[in-house]
């Protein structure tokens, strides 16, 4: 299986934002891009050829979801998760992204408080900023070995701010790898529900676990407080499918639904694109397989890469990877600032993996490397660094 997996697959000039774009954005030359969040992996073959019978019928008009949309998502979850949803409870948008901006602006007034985890995804933190919303910070704290746990009194402490409204969780959390535990989840619910704070839950990589790690979605364990949680789920992470923008909002509570039903149709983003609902369709129905063996592929690549550190970057500290295909690399040892650390990896070393202090201060000094590529270039991308490392004073 790791043929499928290992195959180059030449991007550039696709219009690849991660490919086509590295350069200018990272400000280098041929860099070798290991950063945002898509995968240098096709798609499971199913999805390939129902977009290629799709293509080949050749009448693109207005589109929705049929029946059978919504039962691969019911089905997807109910199965890989054990969360029955109803069906009125999902709702189309075409990312998670323009869905978090939508949903703050339909449940917050400006100048409310939104809290967040940092180190996280940063458009948390623009989604908040850019509709004059403030960020109430719970910084997420490493323990001594490493791993990143929630600081709950603080949490509560921001959660008791008149201001707060609203909390953005980011489960499994990107960038640090975790996959919060059930006590750790209904620790959150509890502060939540004590302080009649909504709960926006980002699950949009929650089939990307390891080992024991399971994802628990956060409706299935919040009892009475469920209808205060909005879930953001999408297929695009898992089957490599951000370009073709589908998301789906699982809002339980009929109030709720009707409200951000309402913020869609004002953003005129009630309907798919003609391949959107098709391609989730046969990844959900079909990619089942694909999806193990993709997982097997990727925590290979992370054992590889710990190993390779461990020898090679004997100062780096890689962060144990629970969920999600981004590893988070610790490199203040080093004791570079930023702007050193930033220059290291894309000027001497020509590789581009996300510098950690975009998902927050608290991530200075780290860097997000994305693994979810053949094993050959990330082994390329390590050995380029590694060279790097070895030549400093
Ligand atoms: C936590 C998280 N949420 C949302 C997204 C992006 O979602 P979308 O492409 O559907 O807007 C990402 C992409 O990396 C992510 O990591």
């Amino acid at each position: 299986m790791s043929d499928i997996f290992d195959k180059i697959i030449d991007r550039k000039n696709t219009g690849s934002e991660k490919w086509d774009r590295c350069d200018q954005l990272f400000g280098g030359e041929n860099l070798l891009p290991l950063w945002v969040a898509d995968m240098d992996f096709r798609t499971p073959q199913e999805v390939i050829d129902t977009l290629t019978l799709k293509a080949a019928h050749g009448i693109f008009g207005y589109t929705s979801y049929r029946d059978s949309a919504y039962d691969s998502v019911i089905n997807w979850f109910s199965r890989k998760h054990g969360w029955k949803i109803d069906r009125e409870w999902i709702l189309y948008s075409p990312g998670v992204v323009p869905a978090l901006n939508l949903l703050v602006q339909a449940f917050t007034d400006l100048c409310d408080g939104v809290i967040i985890q940092r180190p996280v995804y940063h458009p948390f933190m623009k989604v908040i900023e850019n509709n004059g919303r403030r960020i109430l910070n719970n910084p997420l704290r490493q323990n001594s070995s490493g791993s990143y746990e929630i600081d709950f009194d603080h949490l509560r402490e921001q959660a008791k701010k008149p201001a707060a409204r609203m909390m953005l969780l980011c489960t499994p959390h990107n960038p640090v790898g975790r996959v919060w535990r059930e006590d750790e989840l209904k620790t959150i619910i509890g502060i939540c529900s004590e302080n009649n704070i909504l709960l926006v839950s980002d699950e949009i990589h929650c089939d990307l676990t390891f080992n024991n790690h399971r994802h628990i979605p956060l409706h299935t364990i919040a009892g009475e407080f469920k209808d205060n949680i909005i879930t953001c789920t999408a297929p695009s992470k898992t089957f490599n499918l951000a370009g073709v923008q589908i998301s789906n909002i699982i809002i339980s509570d009929q109030e709720k639904g009707k409200k951000f039903k309402n913020s869609l149709m004002k953003a005129g983003m009630l309907d798919p694109n003609s391949f959107a609902p098709e391609a989730m369709e046969a990844a959900y129905n079909y990619g089942e397989k694909w999806l193990e063996d993709l997982l097997s592929y990727i925590y290979g690549n992370f054992k590889w890469m710990k190993k390779f550190i461990s020898s090679e970057l004997t100062k780096a500290e890689v962060t144990e990877l629970e969920g999600t295909y981004l590893a988070w690399v610790d490199f203040r040892k080093y004791n570079f600032n930023s702007k050193e650390l930033d220059d290291l990896f894309t000027k001497k070393a020509g590789v581009a993996p996300n510098p950690g202090h975009i998902f927050g201060p608290e991530g200075d000094g780290f860097m997000r490397f994305n693994i979810a590529c053949p094993r050959s270039v990330l082994e390329e991308g390590m050995n380029r660094i590694a060279q790097v490392f070895k030549n400093l004073k």
